[in-house]
């Protein structure tokens, strides 16, 4: 029992080790895929349009970050960064999660 409960926990960690570094990937390629890096500081390089986002979750909740993403003008009226509205919601997701681990 003890030990079906160890393999079991184990496991449990594996998956998330996984889900985590999955969500870096994914979140890394769409920063590159979508120009992020045009206008914003992001790990150690990118533009100085926009503010850096690394730790960008001190200032910010997912929902604000994606509030941003879809609509940028509901922050700033006067925002010029582009909407990011037509991603899918599942690449939405991916992008807030690796945002929000930006340290
Ligand atoms: C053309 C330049 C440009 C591009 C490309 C761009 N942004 Fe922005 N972004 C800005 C500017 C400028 C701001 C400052 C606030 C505003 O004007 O909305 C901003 C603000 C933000 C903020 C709020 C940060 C804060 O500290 O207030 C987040 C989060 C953000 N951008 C994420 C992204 C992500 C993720 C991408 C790529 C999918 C991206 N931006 C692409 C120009 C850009």
């Amino acid at each position: 029992m003890i030990k079906t409960g160890s393999i079991l926990i184990a496991a449990l960690v594996l998956a998330g080790a996984a889900t985590a570094s999955t969500t870096q990937m994914r979140g890394a390629e769409l920063v590159s895929a979508n120009g992020c890096r045009g206008c914003h500081v992001i790990g150690e390089d990118g533009g100085s349009i926009g503010p850096s986002l690394n730790g960008l979750s001190e200032r910010m909740s997912p929902e604000m970050i994606k509030a941003q993403l879809i609509n940028p003008k509901t922050i700033n009226p006067n925002s010029f960064m582009p909407s990011f509205v037509d991603l899918p919601e599942e690449d939405m997701t991916a992008l807030v999660n690796y945002l929000s681990e930006l340290k």
